[in-house]
């Protein structure tokens, strides 16, 4: 019988993340029901926001991963057998498959086949999956982004942050800063990505003076991927009836929850009539295939660029994940199993 191989966690994680945090578990692979289809995976996708559900009491819209159960990322792949018409065999897709070899689909939940637009498939586990979608969705229905706006971006050499300083240039934005770790970083996004300033938040002891300085109008729209101490730093700085985008929270995913910075500086909530709204971006699902075809052609076109770093074998699952907390990605971590 085939066998599949996953990686899983081994206990609870209190901390940082560290690879040896995971193991691997082998298991054959069951027999196919109706309409279930096997998928073989050719790329896996390494997220930040997992990290909420590796700690004992989870903090996240999803449930906490028990140990010994596989971990969740995306993939790409191809349906190498099928007893379901809408994915016969060949199809590719990406789907949640998870961190392993193979997964099982039935064609509900988060799953698309993927059409052929001309661009590298790995594209559908960043710019085109997920974290592209968070940054358009991000702005557009949860932002209330508008032509003149000043944007300020954080975790802004990352995927989601990277698109949506693009996506908010290129829809009129008045200016658009980013705040990233090490000047690596911050000259691409200047220098490839079009955005007006970066800030080095590892190399300043006045972030807040920092970004004053680089947005000196204030900012309008927030899109934070940082958490609560970057989101009380930026509010005194924010403009009549801003808006704060929360997507996520990666320097807060490791902290336990009663040790984790507040936000005071809510009285600017009133005075400045600021809005901040949290967002799933998989409430948007029924609108992706519409924004993925336009970012599509700005990809081709080069108005869009991007970054990623490719791992080679699912044994480098754990070490690429660790990195995600130590800034040690410069752009989607990816983890390639075969040819896609
Ligand atoms: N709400 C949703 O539906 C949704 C969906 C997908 C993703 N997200 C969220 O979007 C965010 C960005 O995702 P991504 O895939 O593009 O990942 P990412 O931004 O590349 O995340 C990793 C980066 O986070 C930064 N970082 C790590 N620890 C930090 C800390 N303590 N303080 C400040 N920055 C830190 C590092 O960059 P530096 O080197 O710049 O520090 C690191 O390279 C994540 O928080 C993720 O959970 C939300």
């Amino acid at each position: 019988m085939a066998i599949m191989r996953s990686v899983v966690l081994k206990a609870p994680i209190a901390g940082l993340p560290e690879p040896g945090d995971f193991t691997f578990a082998d298991s054959d692979i069951p027999a196919l029901k109706d309409h279930q289809f096997l998928i073989q995976h050719a790329i896996v996708s390494v997220d930040p926001g997992v990290r909420s559900r590796l700690s004992a009491t989870g903090a996240s819209y999803a449930p906490p991963i028990p140990p010994g159960a596989r971990i969740d990322g995306f993939i790409v792949g191809q349906v190498t057998d099928s007893r379901n018409e809408r994915f016969p065999v060949g199809t590719w897709v990406t789907t949640g498959g998870g961190w392993a070899s193979h997964s099982i689909g039935d064609g509900r939940g988060y799953i698309m086949p993927l059409p052929d637009n001309g661009l590298p498939r790995s594209l559908w586990l960043g710019i085109l999956g997920i974290p592209g979608m968070t940054s358009w969705f991000g702005l557009k229905r949860v932002g209330a982004m508008r032509e003149g706006a000043h944007v300020l971006v954080t975790s802004a050499a990352g995927v989601v942050g990277a698109t949506a300083g693009q996506l908010a240039k290129a829809w009129g934005a008045a200016s658009v800063v980013g705040i990233a770790g090490g000047k690596d970083k911050c000259d691409w996004l200047v220098r490839e990505c079009g955005f007006d300033a970066a800030i080095d938040y590892k190399g300043t002891d006045d972030l807040a003076g920092a970004i004053a300085a680089a947005s000196p109008k204030g900012v309008d729209l927030l899109f934070d991927n940082v958490g609560n101490a970057m989101i009380d730093t930026v509010l005194p700085l924010m403009r009549f009836n801003g808006h704060i985008v929360v997507s996520g929270q990666v320097a807060d995913y490791s902290v336990p929850h009663d040790q984790r910075a507040g936000i005071i500086n809510t009285a600017e909530f009133i005075a400045k009539r600021l809005t901040m709204r949290g967002m799933v971006v998989f409430d948007d699902i029924p609108q992706f295939a519409a924004a993925q075809a336009e970012m599509g052609a700005m990809i081709r076109e080069g108005k869009l660029v991007y970054r990623e770093e490719l791992f080679d074998g699912l044994d480098q699952l754990p070490e690429a994940f660790c990195g995600l907390f130590t800034g040690a990605n410069f752009g989607r971590r990816l983890v390639r199993l075969g040819d896609a």
